[in-house]
């Protein structure tokens, strides 16, 4: 099944996304530590977290992928490629109806410029045009702004609620769904190049 997606780097005008390497967990690590309160708002491993979780999740990585289950990326900038920026993943939620979904998180002191939706937008395009999918969603807790305006900026309908999808913590956090189709992403490929977050 690792024939469905090349292992080789993605570039996008200012990001590298490639699959991960067991040597990245030092880097990945770091960008966890570093980002740990907003993190753990959302991401259920992300509390009490520690530096295994990180290791056992580069090693799944690696197994995901080589069986095509799962395409997680690090995401690291063309101009400084050793400082881990964050993930970006793409995986079948149905394979028989070729559907998927994106998740994503970014180092906290790298938000706000514009990465979350630059890599999204690279993740979609694999997707769309490497893995065919016809419908790839993504859930997103409620209240979490930033993760819903990429979405909106990346041309997402919101489609529902669903209730207590997903414990952090002690909570549970009900979650919006969003939804983006195969015909739609062919009108918003272009947008996107226009955008500068995917190479025309
Ligand atoms: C959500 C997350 C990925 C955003 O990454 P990012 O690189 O900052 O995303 P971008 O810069 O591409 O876009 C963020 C958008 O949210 C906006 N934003 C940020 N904080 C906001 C707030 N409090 N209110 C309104 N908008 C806000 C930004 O202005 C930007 O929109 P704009 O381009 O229209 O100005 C990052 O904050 C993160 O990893 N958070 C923790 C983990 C997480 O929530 N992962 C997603 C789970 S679904």
């Amino acid at each position: 099944m690792s024939h469905l997606v090349s292992h080789d780097p993605r570039f996008t005008p200012r990001l590298i996304l490639r699959p991960f390497r067991r040597k990245d967990t030092s880097a990945v690590h770091d960008a966890v530590r570093a980002s740990l309160p907003e993190l753990a708002e959302f991401l259920p491993w992300a509390v009490n977290y520690q530096r295994s979780v990180t290791a056992q999740f580069v090693k799944d990585s690696i197994g995901a992928w080589a069986s095509g289950r799962a395409f997680d990326f690090a995401i690291r900038s063309i101009d400084s490629e050793d400082r881990h920026l964050g993930n970006v993943s793409v995986w079948f939620t149905s394979r028989a109806n070729s559907v998927g979904e994106v998740g994503y998180w970014i180092r906290s002191d790298a938000t706000g410029q514009g990465i979350g939706t630059e890599a999204t937008a690279c993740a979609l395009q694999i997707a769309f045009e490497e893995l065919h999918m016809h419908r790839v969603t993504t859930r997103i807790a409620l209240g979490n702004v930033p993760s819903e305006r990429i979405v909106q900026k990346l041309g997402f309908l919101k489609e529902g609620t669903l209730r207590d999808e997903v414990k952090v913590g002690s909570h549970w956090l009900d979650h919006s769904v969003w939804g983006l189709l195969d015909r739609e992403w062919r009108y918003e490929r272009r947008r996107y190049a226009t955008e500068l977050w995917v190479k025309p």
